[in-house]
């Protein structure tokens, strides 16, 4: 719906993606981090929230890791109405003391690394125009509430956030010791394109065995917010998926507008906390300086924010 139609239907942009004023003033005003102004969410907004989460219940109930299901449980969400993140946060927080952080949108990825190692979660409170349920290249709060937190009461995955989020300190570390600039940005170009590959095929896009011989289950959030993906992902013969590997997911590119045609499967928590161990050790060894180009790019915000991190 455009803004003009919303007008003559006498609602409002309320905190709808990519169109609402409270987000634009923030951003106007160079402000990352900020409330969660409740009020704003209009009557379409609430209803948008309930047609995504009534049509992915059935689908996570058939996909979806058993951590991710208890997580749902244990946040006791008011599925009828979007959440509030000082709600969530009550029934996280005791758990791994993670808490979801309310910003603006984009986060560089320094900021975002370490809010992880801080155990914050960067979370977008807007959501998608109702318009436009499947796809959206930006996350919104259905992406990051009901794709990412759950998993973050999980001790485990947890923990492994956590780990991945000091690696971009390691990272910063690293790169603050080499003399020629040259050479600096070349190098922490190739890191951040690795961590992000990472990320990607594991916390956006992973796989895990389930617990039946054969049986594939979803943990990437990317998946679990994406009410077509979540089927294609397990059930298609044009997608190719195999052991996680940590040599070819660091290379492998990946694109953001169509699904995804390679995935890697984890075999639980606890390996994937040690691949994230494993993944620091070669960027210490120098194994990640020359990872092979192409998708992601890395945006000179991103490399900015590993230079301007402050460490020594
Ligand atoms: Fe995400």
């Amino acid at each position: 719906m455009s803004t003009l139609e919303s007008v003559e239907r006498g609602t409002t942009p309320g905190l709808t993606t990519t169109r609402s004023p409270f987000i634009e003033e923030a951003q106007a005003h160079g402000e990352l981090y900020i409330t969660q102004p409740y009020e704003l969410y209009s009557d379409d907004n609430q209803e948008t929230w309930r047609r995504l989460i009534a049509r992915m219940k059935p689908q996570w109930e058939k996909y979806a890791n058993r951590r991710f299901l208890d997580g749902l449980d244990i946040l006791q969400l008011d599925w009828r109405a979007v959440p509030r993140l000082e709600d969530i946060n009550k029934f996280m927080a005791p758990r791994t003391g993670f808490r979801a952080k309310p910003v603006s949108g984009y986060i560089p990825a320094y900021i975002f690394f370490d809010c992880l190692k801080n155990r914050e979660f960067p979370t977008t409170i807007t959501i998608r125009d109702g318009s436009s349920l499947d796809y959206l290249p930006e996350p919104d709060i259905f992406h990051d509430v009901a794709g990412h937190v759950p998993m973050h009461t999980d001790p485990a995955f947890a923990d492994a956030l956590v780990r991945f989020g000091a690696c971009a300190q390691t990272a910063a570390e690293i790169v603050a010791d080499i003399k020629d600039e040259k050479q600096r940005l070349r190098r922490l170009t190739s890191i951040v394109q690795a961590l992000a590959r990472f990320f990607w095929f594991t916390v956006e896009f992973g796989l895990m065995k389930g617990p039946k011989p054969g049986e594939l289950k979803v943990y990437g959030s990317g998946l679990l917010s994406s009410y077509g993906e979540i089927a294609h992902c397990v059930e298609s013969p044009e997608v190719q998926r195999y052991p996680i590997q940590l040599e070819w997911v660091v290379n492998q590119y990946f694109e953001i507008d169509h699904y995804q045609p390679v995935l890697f499967v984890v075999d639980s928590f606890e390996h994937l906390f040690d691949l994230v161990g494993e993944l620091e050790q070669w960027m210490k060894d120098g194994k990640l300086d020359n990872v092979s180009g192409g998708e992601p790019a890395v945006s000179e915000a991103d490399l900015a924010s590993f230079l301007h991190a402050g460490v020594a």
